[in-house]
């Protein structure tokens, strides 16, 4: 008997992997890369990104987890030898990422907080990094110093982790699929808000304006379709280890292709949501301020924690309830990756080591709750930083590429894969998938990797000194292969043996 859980409905799978893919990625990385590449132009590579890379590999990791039923890298080790330090790594990718996507969204909750009496005041940049994150350097102290906790920043992060363990703890069905029935339905309704509210402000015109004229002289340069590529395997959780976890709780009676159609274009309609609210938004302080749109966009933090309570110290009215808003919505767009971030080392530990859940949270999450915190220490900002860069560029696109050319051209598995999709699916896969995943997403990442460390070697990363990158950024994006691999070298205590679901069509190509 598999007594593996299971989703309770399949829109709880959906709204699930939905939540895991709308983050703080949609909200605060989405418009200005797309505007910085081309803006309306941008979509044009973006679509082609989503269409040939995006979709086909969410396709292909949910049909992973449905057939071969497991974590990551049980999903890995039941394909073949050799393969289960895919799934390691691309899971400790994601421990990685939790350890300082946790650190975020505890600073959304202290913002949402700040909000009620707008208290980041005017300078809302020396507020951020002064009087919030009391930032060693500016307090005499080097980068590459951790210079004592954050105390505005530790308690929050702890609410981050009481609150995701214990959705974990109380598992797939009552845990993760009750939380996000309840998140992604409230983020919705509350960024809806927030973009009708954004477009009525004067000067939302020329924002949007900004946003979608499309600068078609970037359509040429490679580096815009990179950038294409990387937002859409971030945005959608890809090579992650969580898409495989997440369906590998599916009933057998389930329709991958389908739902990872769903689960595409639910995440880029939020993704141009996100980039409407913004950019009306942006169009407004640029109004206010008498200068063109392109001298107030940012990205990342400086959006989120600088210039976005600026535009709301600016507002007519309800400046209160937009902050309250804006900042709610990336508590919630947060919390929901976070808890998939999380759950794919909780499972994974699970299997290999056939403990039961709740063990395998305190452990996984206790490790990750602990890492996290060197990043609410007053340095914890450069070491968020590099962590960030190095294991975006270097580990998830990293591992996509050889998570494609693994299974398309070692394994040659994408024949079975798509037998099995095709049998439990509507829309039946063709040629095209297998031609998207083995030639044109190895091609395009490649070029990536190839772009990236090209990059990388020649220049210092955000001007930071090389010693502290080699140490925080180069050391961790490798050390999460080395974990791969020695993750891969004990024994399994959990039977890898598995019945699978039975396909009963052949493959029509
Ligand atoms: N997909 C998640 C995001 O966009 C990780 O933030």
């Amino acid at each position: 008997m598999d007594s593996r859980p299971q989703w309770g409905t399949r829109a709880g799978f959906i709204l699930a992997a939905v939540g895991s893919a709308i983050g703080l990625g949609n909200i605060w990385r989405f418009p200005a890369v797309a505007y910085e590449n081309g803006g309306g132009a941008f979509f044009l590579p973006y679509l082609f990104a989503l269409l040939t890379a995006g979709i086909p590999l969410l396709i292909m990791e949910f049909t992973i987890g449905h057939k071969y039923r497991g974590s990551a890298p049980l999903s890995y080790a039941r394909m073949g030898k050799g393969k289960e330090w895919i799934g390691w790594w691309q899971v400790a990718i994601s421990f990685v990422i939790s350890t300082y996507y946790a650190v975020i969204v505890a600073w959304a909750i202290s913002y949402t907080v700040f909000s009620f009496n707008l208290g980041w005041g005017k300078d809302t940049e020396n507020f951020l990094m002064t009087e919030y994150l009391n930032r060693v350097d500016i307090g005499g102290g080097a980068i590459g110093q951790f210079g004592g906790f954050v105390p505005g920043v530790l308690i929050p992060l702890a609410i981050v982790w009481i609150v995701s363990l214990g959705i974990l703890f109380a598992g797939v069905k009552k845990g993760i699929e009750i939380a996000n029935r309840i998140f992604i339905p409230l983020l919705v309704v509350l960024f809806l808000i927030i973009v009708i509210y954004s477009i009525t402000l004067d000067g939302a015109a020329q924002g949007l304006n900004a946003f979608f004229t499309p600068d078609w002289s970037q359509i040429t340069n490679g580096k815009v379709w990179v950038a294409a590529y990387g937002q859409i395997f971030f945005s959608l959780s890809i090579a992650f280890a969580i898409m495989i976890t997440y369906s590998s709780y599916l009933p057998k009676k389930s329709d991958v292709t389908n739902n990872a159609f769903i689960t595409g274009f639910g995440n880029s309609s939020f993704e141009l949501l996100a980039g409407i609210g913004v950019f009306s938004a942006l169009g407004f302080m640029a109004a206010q301020q008498g200068v063109p749109v392109k001298e107030v966009v940012s990205s990342g933090i400086g959006l989120a924690f600088v210039v976005f309570p600026q535009i709301i110290n600016e507002f007519p009215a309800f400046n209160v309830l937009f902050g309250f808003l804006f900042f709610g919505s990336l508590v919630l767009a947060g919390l929901s990756s976070l808890i998939s971030i999380s759950e794919t080392y909780v499972a994974a530990i699970q299997d290999k080591f056939n403990v039961p859940r709740r063990k395998a949270v305190l452990f996984g999450g206790g490790a990750a709750a602990l890492c996290s915190l060197v990043f609410a220490t007053k340095g914890g900002l450069f070491f968020l930083d590099a962590a960030d860069y190095f294991i975006n560029n270097f580990g998830v696109a990293l591992a996509g590429l050889i998570e494609v050319v693994a299974i398309a051209w070692f394994a040659k598995e994408l024949k079975a894969l798509q037998a099995h999709a095709n049998s439990v699916s509507d829309i039946q896969l063709g040629a095209w998938w297998r031609i998207c995943l083995s030639v044109v997403t190895p091609i395009v990442l490649g070029y990536m990797m190839f772009d990236n460390i090209k990059t990388n070697i020649t220049t210092a990363y955000g001007d930071l000194p090389v010693e502290f990158l080699l140490k925080w950024g180069w050391c961790v994006a490798v050390g999460a292969i080395a974990a791969g691999f020695i993750l891969s070298l004990s024994k399994w205590k959990n039977e890898l043996k598995y019945t699978p679901f039975q396909h009963d069509k052949e493959v029509s190509s």
